[in-house]
């Protein structure tokens, strides 16, 4: 394992999103490990608004079948060389953690647990980057579709906010330039012709 114990700010500049894996397989213990240190995420009311579903070694192998059902379109009829293909996108990967939130009646809870649950992820994302291990956030559309979430065992009530998948890579991606801050900053107090000056 690789152990880096990046600063704060070196993981949150450093970390991409890990789109292509490289399939080498990564110690499944590190995933509860990972998950032990982000459950310290902010939350309102100490909710704890989360669970997850954990699917590594084996259960990763059982899971492929379903994600191949769920998530390569007409598979049934696809050659084995072309579902292998289609197959890439999860057989690359190691892992998948699919994060549930519980769907509040009320918007204002509904908001925060989503926001918390959110965090929670980059918690994640952050941890895994910093032992070496990629994550991707994804939200397929199969996500929400009853079957799919039957097999999970999701219930009525309950969300599935992502599919986080876990592996190893070569090399991180280059990074999407984000907007840069004065454009996202205004200061308070400051008018639009104090601006213009
Ligand atoms: C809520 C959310 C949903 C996302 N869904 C997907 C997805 O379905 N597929 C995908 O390839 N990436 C997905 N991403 C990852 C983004 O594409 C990625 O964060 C973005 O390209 C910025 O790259 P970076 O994370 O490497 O900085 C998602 C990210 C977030 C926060």
């Amino acid at each position: 394992m690789n152990e880096q114990a990046l600063s704060v700010r070196e993981a949150i500049i450093t970390r991409r999103s890990i789109k292509n894996f490289n399939g080498q397989p990564i110690e499944p213990e590190i995933i509860p490990e990972i998950i032990e240190d982000a459950i310290w995420a902010p939350n309102h009311g100490n909710r704890n608004p989360w669970r997850l579903i954990v699917a590594a070694d084996e259960q990763y192998e059982q899971l492929l079948d379903v994600l191949k059902e769920f998530g390569v379109a007409n598979w049934k009829q696809l050659s084995d060389e072309d579902l292998e293909k289609q197959m890439k996108k999860f057989t690359s990967a190691s892992a998948a953690v699919f994060v549930i939130v519980p769907e509040d009646a009320r918007q204002k809870e509904r908001l925060e647990d989503y926001a918390a649950a959110s965090i929670l992820i980059q918690n994640i994302q952050l941890l895994a980057w910093d032992k070496g291990v990629g994550t991707c956030w994804k939200t397929p559309g199969f996500l929400d579709n009853p079957k799919f979430r039957d097999r999970l065992g999701v219930k009525p009530g309950e969300r599935i906010i992502s599919m986080l998948q876990f592996g190893h890579f070569d090399g991180a991606p280059k990074a999407a330039p984000r907007k840069p801050v004065d454009e996202i900053i205004t200061y308070f107090g400051d008018s639009e012709e104090d601006s213009a000056e």
